[in-house]
Parts: C-alpha cells; sequence; structure tokens
C-alpha cells in the first residue's frame, strides 16, 4: 500500500485513505456497482437545485463507446489508464432552464464527483481525474449539445500492481501526497 501523508489534523479514515492511483487491477466493476457511484452523484448539492451533471461512460468491455472515449484521453493518460475497469467523460450544461449562464455549473460537477469518490472509496474503489483530454474531440465523436461542456475525464477502479506501469508512472505512483498548509489557504 502507498505510504500515506502526515495529516495535520484528524480526518475521517475513507478521506485518509483516497489517493489517486494510475494502476488498476484487471478486475471488473459490475453495472449495480457503477450505478451505485453515480446515484452518489446524483445526490450532490447543486446551485437551484439545477443537477448541471452528465456523464458519457463505458465498462473497459471492448466496445465501440469504450473505444472513442479512450480516443479522447491525452497518450500520457492513455498509458496508465487503458487499465482502468470504468472510463468516464463528465461534462456540464452550463444554461439554466431559464437560459441564463450557470456560473456555478463546475462548482457542482466538482461536488457530484467529489460525492462519487467518498462512495468508490467505501466500495473500495480508485477514482482518477484527467484534465488531460481533447474536448473537441469529444465534441467529434459524440452528440454534445452546444450548451453542454466536457470538462473532465474519469477513471474508477480497484488498485492494481504498479509494476504494470512505465518506469516514469511508477515513480508518480510511489510519490507521497503533498499539500499545502492550512495557513497558506487562510486569506
Ligand atoms: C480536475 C483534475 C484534473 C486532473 N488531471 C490529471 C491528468 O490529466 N492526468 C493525471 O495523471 N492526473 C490528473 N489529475 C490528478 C492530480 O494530479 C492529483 O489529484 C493531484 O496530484 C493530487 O494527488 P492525489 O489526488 O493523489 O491526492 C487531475 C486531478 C483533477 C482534480
Amino acid at each position: 500500500m502507498k505510504q500515506r501523508p502526515k495529516f495535520d489534523h484528524p480526518i475521517d479514515e475513507l478521506l485518509q485513505q483516497r489517493w489517486s492511483s494510475r494502476a488498476f487491477a484487471d478486475k471488473m466493476l459490475t453495472e449495480e456497482q457503477v450505478m451505485t457511484l453515480f446515484e452518489a452523484a446524483r445526490w450532490a448539492a447543486s446551485c437551484n437545485n439545477e443537477q448541471p451533471w452528465r456523464f458519457i461512460w463505458s465498462l473497459k468491455d471492448g466496445s465501440e463507446k469504450y473505444n472513442k472515449l479512450f480516443e479522447c484521453l491525452a497518450p500520457g493518460n492513455q498509458e496508465w489508464a487503458k487499465t482502468a475497469p470504468l472510463l468516464m467523460l463528465t461534462l456540464v450544461e452550463t444554461l439554466f432552464a431559464n437560459g441564463k449562464t450557470n456560473k456555478w455549473a463546475k462548482h457542482d460537477m466538482g461536488l457530484a464527483i467529489g460525492n462519487l469518490t467518498t462512495q468508490a472509496s467505501t466500495m473500495g474503489l480508485y477514482v482518477h481525474n484527467m484534465a488531460g483530454f481533447s474536448a473537441s474531440k469529444a465534441r467529434e465523436l459524440f452528440t454534445i449539445p452546444e450548451t453542454v461542456e466536457p470538462l473532465t475525464m474519469v477513471t474508477v477502479g480497484y488498485l492494481g500492481d504498479p509494476s504494470v506501469l512505465s518506469e516514469f508512472n511508477q515513480g508518480r505512483e510511489a510519490q507521497i501526497q503533498e499539500r499545502k498548509s492550512l495557513t497558506e489557504l487562510f486569506l
């Protein structure tokens, strides 16, 4: 198990154990597990209860949909994300139902992914968010409404053996997580 950082104040065990793994075990998730993850996302808070989060997802099942999602990833992320059993594109509806811009949509997706991540931790699953993907490729390969913006891609799976990774990524995998101190965060 990866070395855990030193926490300055007590936080829940589930939050302590989370980190962004790049090595996933060759173990498939069930559709029911996937639905549980999205159910957790669904119950996040959102501005005006607009629920602007949208998802395009696939299990690693060799389907056209999976291949298209995988194609959207930056090569550096493809190198390790190929081991993950679940791959998703997160997207936000940028307009409120009344047509005005929802400037909190990305905030709310963050809350939804936070819920999904904590739910994943309870299930022994690890989540890795990625900005390294092509939004224009996603628009080319999927039917995405104009007002919906691709935001991130995310992998989920069980922890795997880091030896499946390149030397570079094995090094990243072994790094201890670092954070700014709390005093740096308080303005
Ligand atoms: C929005 C977002 C985008 C990220 N993009 C990438 C990415 O493209 N590739 C990658 O390997 N990690 C990516 N990460 C993972 C971060 O590097 C990681 O969360 C950070 O270094 C802290 O490490 P930890 O999550 O293990 O605590 C991203 C994380 C977030 C939240």
